[in-house]
């Protein structure tokens, strides 16, 4: 095993280095301050390796994406969203007897408890969905206590998976004031939550299969993303052994802001002011250049793609493939192809490397399917879901876990007396 050196102080101290299973170097410094008294310094964890992991791989100057190996173009493509819940939490494809018990098992748990609509009555129909959503997650274990059992820990992971769609469709319901729709155990996961979404006492929801199908290949596309904010965040409060639902709960809240999945929303309304606005793209482009203004093109630039996200060129093509097969013309994807055309040429966004995300398109798909706006960052969390209980599992499992408690480097007043309040 090779080692790095560090010298402190004119002392130096070795620490090993490992790889992952794609040549991915790691200097191992869990001995760091107990040997040198010094901490690793690394705001917003850009260069902190919190865990290894066996569940996703990206390569963000290659542009790769992997879930369990598999590349995300050809799940996309071959796969379904419930068969890349079963790869993610179990590690493997199922075959098809093991596909067909896992979406019969998450069939029996899609209905809620009906007290649990006594607390979307709470709400005010304005409420964002994902601050009912939050809430929703966090009482699931009120009904369901999770006693640190393996088969209830089990039980309730199927639970969290079926029942998330049913609470995402009350939510929307609520807002718009119409009766809340009960699952349907003949409809797959997409189309059972458009029914739950769009049905109503008088018209029954027809399926189309487009829409279907396209709302499955949003969800496959969403589904992990290793450790990004809210993923890191379940972990996070996972790893003092709060339950799944208690973890996913917070990654919801972590998920909402709009430099993450909150991105989505942010989009579109960024292009409708843009439309308002007269459609001048190279304004907004100039508005984001301008470090004496807050604006930032929302939808572009990541953490890890600093080439391409796979997922955002995935969309791109599904955004013009799913508006042509639904006849709808929007306005906002002509806005959205421009403001791309001229960011990647723009000198600002290609220094730094700023490339449409798959926040950019997803919205536009989203809009052509008939999901309203506000429900786009619900629609993001229905699809990282199998992912934040992988991970939460993940590090449940695993033996190294300890208790996420990072330091910090104190920088405010040395020791002082306390002084009595007529001496201040
Ligand atoms: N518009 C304009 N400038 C940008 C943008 C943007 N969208 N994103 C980054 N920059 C600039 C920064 O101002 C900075 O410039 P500087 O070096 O001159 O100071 C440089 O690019 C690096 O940006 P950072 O903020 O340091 O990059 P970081 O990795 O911390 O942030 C993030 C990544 C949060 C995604 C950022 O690019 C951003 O805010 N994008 C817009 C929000 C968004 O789309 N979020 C969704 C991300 S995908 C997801 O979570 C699913």
């Amino acid at each position: 095993m090779s080692t790095a050196k560090l010298v402190l102080n004119g002392k130096e101290y070795e620490y090993p280095v490992f790889e992952g299973s794609e040549n991915e170097v790691a200097i191992d410094f869990t001995k760091l301050r107990a040997q040198t008294g010094a901490i690793a310094y690394d705001p917003g964890y850009g260069n902190t390796g919190s865990c290894t992991s066996t569940i996703t791989y990206i390569d963000g100057d290659a542009g790769i994406l992997r879930y369990r190996g598999y590349p995300i173009e050809q799940l996309a493509t071959q796969s379904t969203f419930t068969e890349v819940c079963y790869l993610l939490i179990n590690g493997r494809l199922p075959n098809a007897d093991e596909l067909d018990k896992f979406n019969q098992r998450l069939n029996k748990h899609t209905l809620v408890h009906e007290d649990m609509k006594k607390l979307f009555e709470g709400y005010p129909p304005s409420a964002h969905p994902m601050a009912i959503m939050s809430a929703m997650v966090i009482s699931l274990s009120a009904y369901h206590p999770d006693l640190l059992d393996p088969e209830i820990i089990d039980s309730n992971i199927m639970r969290l998976l079926a029942k998330f769609k049913t609470l995402a469709a009350f939510t929307y319901k609520k807002s718009v004031g119409q009766p809340y729709v009960y699952p349907r155990a003949d409809l797959n996961y997409a189309e059972d939550f458009l029914h739950m979404m769009f049905a109503t006492p008088t018209q029954p929801y027809q399926v189309n299969p487009v829409v279907a199908k396209a709302l499955d290949l949003l969800l496959i596309l969403h589904a992990d993303h290793e450790q990004n904010c809210s993923t890191s965040t379940v972990r996070m409060v996972g790893s003092s052994q709060a339950n799944v639902f208690a973890s996913v709960a917070a990654g919801v809240n972590a998920l909402w802001g709009p430099l993450h999945g909150g991105a989505n929303q942010e989009v579109i309304m960024m292009l409708e002011d843009i439309q308002r606005d007269g459609g001048d793209v190279q304004k907004y482009v100039g508005m984001a250049k301008d470090k004496n203004s807050n604006f930032r093109l929302m939808g572009f630039g990541h953490r890890v793609y600093k080439n391409f996200d796979p997922r955002a060129k995935i969309l791109k093509k599904a955004a013009d493939d799913v508006l042509h097969a639904l006849n709808v013309s929007d306005p906002l994807l002509d806005i959205a192809r421009g403001l791309e055309e001229a960011a990647l040429h723009d000198e600002y966004f290609v220094e730094r490397k700023l490339y449409p995300n798959v926040d950019f398109y997803s919205g536009i798909i989203y809009r052509a399917l008939g999901i309203p706006t506000q429900m786009f960052t619900v629609m993001f969390a229905l699809g990282r879901l199998p992912g934040w209980i992988a991970q939460w599992k993940e590090m449940h499992n695993d033996s190294a876990t300890r208790i996420n408690r990072p330091r910090q480097i104190y920088t405010g007043e040395a020791v002082r007396d306390y002084t009595s309040i007529d001496q201040r």
